[in-house]
């Protein structure tokens, strides 16, 4: 499992180019894109400015001595390595397994080249078969939205211990939401999500990603372009 997520994220590491922006998403994968970044920017002398998608990311970042930027400053990424928790043919994600979400679509949405990095287990025909879809809402606004995710068919599920909920890097709470029978449009259930009042983002990223990279656990890796 490590060594395909290891294999997809070095190998993204390696399309970024020297004097890019680069969003740098969150996840177990992403961290191996992170290492490779350090390594370039040590051996190679690559020049990137990183703005990070979590805390937890720009811990790691850090730690790897990749220069960074905030989101005031860079308008637009050049590219951008995440992961994602499914991915369909379409290159259509759900993602949010790690909680960071929110910002995750803020920078994708800011991206020319977004390259996504994966084991193959993530690789679906329909969305919502294997993982359930992560939803950011407001706190105060939790209840009313779970009534309005069961309108649209799903069953919501908050994430952490009831009173001691997980909470993302923006204060706000994580509702996981089961599809019985997956995600047959997903576009139009984001644009559902989004209307209800309280939810700040939902985890359905839609023609966001330009690349996919699966790593493969005898360390090789695929990379495919969207439409090729
Ligand atoms: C975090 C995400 C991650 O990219 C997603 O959960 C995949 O993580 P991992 O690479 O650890 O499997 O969306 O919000």
């Amino acid at each position: 499992m490590s060594a395909s997520k290891r294999a997809a994220g070095r190998r993204a590491a390696d399309v970024v180019e020297t004097g890019q922006d680069v969003g740098l998403g969150t996840g177990s994968t992403v961290f191996f894109a992170l290492e490779r970044l350090g390594e370039r920017i040590r051996d190679e002398g690559l020049v990137i400015r990183g703005v990070p998608t979590s805390v937890d990311t720009e811990t790691k970042a850090r730690e790897f001595g990749i220069p960074l930027a905030t989101l005031d400053e860079v308008e637009r990424f050049d590219v951008t390595i995440d992961g994602a928790d499914e991915i369909d043919g379409d290159y259509a994600m759900i993602k949010g397994g790690g909680g960071a979400l929110l910002r995750e679509k803020v920078v994708a949405a800011a991206t020319e080249h977004m390259v996504v990095v994966v084991g193959p287990e993530k690789v679906v025909g329909t969305l919502g078969t294997t993982f359930d879809l992560p939803v950011e809402v407001v706190p105060f606004a939790r209840a009313a939205v779970e009534r309005g995710i069961r309108a649209l068919g799903g069953a919501p599920k908050l994430r952490g211990a009831e009173g001691a909920s997980y909470l993302t890097d923006n204060g706000n709470q994580i509702l996981d939401v089961h599809f019985e029978s997956g995600i047959s449009d997903a576009a139009q259930l984001e644009l559902a999500l989004d209307a209800i009042p309280g939810v700040v983002e939902s985890g359905l990223f839609i023609n966001l990603a330009r690349t996919l990279v699966i790593g493969h656990d005898d360390g090789s890796a695929d990379l495919r372009n969207k439409g090729a």
